[in-house]
């Protein structure tokens, strides 16, 4: 008798019950869903993480057991045994699984009663999500987000699976380590033993598993969580996932070549979709910026960058001339059809829109059937309109926009006004997986405000070959073995092939201003390390939220994650961060000073 709750048993949960179980008696449990009186009948939606089922109780059967199911509310917990039966064919419900069967209950345990959800358990219900954070427990148990749960359940498990198969081993990295170089700020753990020492949670298991290769266990992979204390967005959490991966004996193409294979088998096995067996497209950086303004570009749809710095370089317009001849660029879209569809007024918004990506203007030229529609054109001359109109393809109907800037901002206005352009236009479908690889990647940028090169990727990852030759000359030059995943404008991984020799380190410390002291201080252990024959090695790491939020349709990494935090970093519902007893913190050898 240990295993039964209240003497019952339950024999299915609700949706797993069809047609073909008609005639069996069956205990089921769950939440009450929904309760409707019809006078004399009592309709109840049960519901588990299966989905829901109709259970009938009927006052002719048994008037105690009608009694009682008349003080069901919302959200009560409840058992019962009953025989399933065929739905009147008027009453079959197509919609959902059980809806050609439902349950005439013969007996009801009430296992838990609930006081009124201060949110509605509905699918896809339209509360506000501060309430819905504070109540996450309630949130959760909605079914559309329950279906979040499940597939990020079937991906990792199925990354699991994959990685094995292709002979990486699972391998834990520390918690509590020393901080790592992924270039956003640390979570600092104060040692008590240690006094004025700290841990760092770690930012993503970088060096240790790199580590892990020196060792040779040659293929590592871990579901590893990282934590990052930076400016949180949409798809950026303070503590996130990582599907994370390394690798002994490898080239770009070899990381690549079995990461594209993952991603195909788990659109395949999770949502049916076939990604198809030709590889992803491979882009290089500087091809990605010139044609789409962006390192992740959405190639769902077209509105490609195109340059027309050289038509314009000697122009009378000075916002052209100059920008060129101060070593920017001039560039537009073409964005088709939309001189027909956009107001003057929806015009003007764009132009507003681009001047929060720092540009100064936007030009635009309206194509219409036998005029040009434009406040730039008196300033250019005939030729050079029609060699931009030929350029950019204009026909009738289109709207161009032109950025005329500093490299920097003409990417970004324009690749954030495709975007922007494509959002108003509809044209980004959630159930269109574009993928790609962008490649290539700068090894360093130059970092204004503190006037020296930094790593763009982080210090370990390896230049090309090829370009090692202009690592003294001209840094800026210096491509890296280094990629991202891209899917849908989304950053959904990255990583690099690593540098492996102490001297080719050494001297990419040296380039971006660590001293030998500060490298053998920060990074030392790693150092010391590859002293000792260490294999080419290189991985990444997807992040696994971002991930399951495309493949979910979400726009939010929140939807996706059980308990995350808000744009603050707390958690609404038990409000950590929280203040401690004093007691903790003079263990800890710290004073607040708030
Ligand atoms: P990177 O820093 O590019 O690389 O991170 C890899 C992937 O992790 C995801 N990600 C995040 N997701 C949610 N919230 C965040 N705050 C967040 N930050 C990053 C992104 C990103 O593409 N150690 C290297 C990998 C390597 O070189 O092997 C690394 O962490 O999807
Ligand atoms: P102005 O001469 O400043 O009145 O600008 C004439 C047109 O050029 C306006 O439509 C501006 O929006 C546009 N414009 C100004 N600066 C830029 C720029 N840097 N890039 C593209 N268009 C610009």
């Amino acid at each position: 008798m240990g295993e039964s709750i209240y003497g019952l048993k339950r024999s299915h949960r609700c949706a797993e019950l069809d047609i073909a179980n008609v005639g069996q008696k069956v205990t089921v449990m769950g939440w009450v869903h929904k309760r409707r009186d019809l006078g004399g009948v009592i309709f109840i939606d049960l519901r588990d993480r299966s989905g829901v089922l109709q259970v009938v109780f009927n006052s002719a059967i048994s008037s105690d057991l009608f009694n009682k199911a008349e003080t069901l509310r919302n959200e009560y917990v409840i058992a019962l045994n009953g025989e399933v039966v065929k739905r009147d064919p008027d009453t079959v419900n197509p919609k959902i699984k059980t809806g050609e069967i439902e349950v005439m209950a013969s007996e009801l345990r009430i296992l838990s009663s609930a006081e009124t959800p201060p949110i509605y358990i509905e699918e896809d219900s339209d509360v506000n999500e501060t309430l819905r954070l504070k109540y996450r427990y309630l949130d959760l148990r909605r079914p559309d987000m329950q279906q979040n749960f499940f597939l990020r359940h079937k991906v990792t498990k199925l990354a699991r699976d994959y990685y094995d198969v292709n002979g990486f081993l699972e391998i834990e990295t520390p918690i509590l380590q020393k901080s790592t170089p992924e270039g956003a700020r640390d979570y600092l753990v104060p040692s008590r033993v240690h006094p004025g020492r700290f841990y760092a949670l770690p930012q993503s298991p970088q060096l240790f598993k790199q580590l892990l290769m020196v060792s040779g266990f040659d293929r590592y992979m871990q579901i590893a969580k990282c934590f990052r204390d930076e400016d949180l967005r949409a798809d950026r959490q303070p503590e996130f996932t990582q599907i994370d991966l390394e690798m002994s004996f490898v080239n770009v193409e070899d990381v690549i070549e079995v990461n594209e294979g993952f991603v195909k088998k788990v659109f395949k096995e999770t949502l049916d979709v076939d990604l198809g067996t030709a590889p992803f497209i491979r882009m290089p950086y500087q091809e990605a910026m010139d044609r789409f303004g962006s390192d992740k570009p959405d190639i769902r749809f077209g509105m490609e960058l195109v340059n027309l710095s050289d038509i314009v370089s000697e122009s009378g317009f000075k916002v052209f001339a100059d920008a060129v001849r101060n070593g920017g660029s001039v560039r537009a879209i073409n964005a088709k059809g939309c001189a027909r569809i956009f107001s003057r007024r929806e015009i003007d918004s764009l132009v507003e829109f681009v001047k929060t990506y720092k540009a100064k203007g936007m030009a635009w030229i309206a194509v219409e059937e036998n005029e040009l529609k434009s406040a730039i054109t008196k300033f250019l001359t005939e030729d050079e309109v029609n060699k931009i109109l030929d350029r950019v393809k204009a026909e009738p109907g289109d709207l161009i926009c032109f950025c005329a800037d500093k490299n920097k901002i003409v990417y970004d206005s324009l690749g954030q006004l495709r975007l922007e352009i494509a959002r108003r236009l509809n044209l980004l479908n959630k159930n269109e997986f574009k993928f790609l690889w962008v490649t290539q990647f700068p090894l360093f940028e130059y970092d204004e405000e503190e006037k020296r090169w930094v790593a763009v990727h982080h210090p370990f990852t390896s230049p090309m070959d090829e370009d090692i030759q202009y690592l003294d000359t001209d840094p800026g030059k210096v491509r890296a073995k280094a990629y991202d995943i891209v899917l849908n404008g989304t950053e959904l991984g990255g990583g690099s092939i690593r540098i492996h020799s102490s001297e080719l380190q050494a001297k990419m410390f040296r380039l971006i201003g660590i001293s030998e002291e500060q490298a053998a201080e920060r990074f030392g252990f790693l150092l010391e390390a590859f002293k000792y024959g260490t294999p080419p090695h290189g991985g990444m790491a997807f992040g696994l939220d971002r991930l399951i939020m495309l493949m979910a349709g979400k726009s939010s990494i929140r939807d996706v994650i059980a308990f995350p935090k808000v744009q603050n970093a707390s958690c609404l519902m038990s409000n950590a961060p929280d203040i401690v007893e004093p007691k903790q913190l003079k263990e800890l050898h710290i004073r607040s000073d708030v």
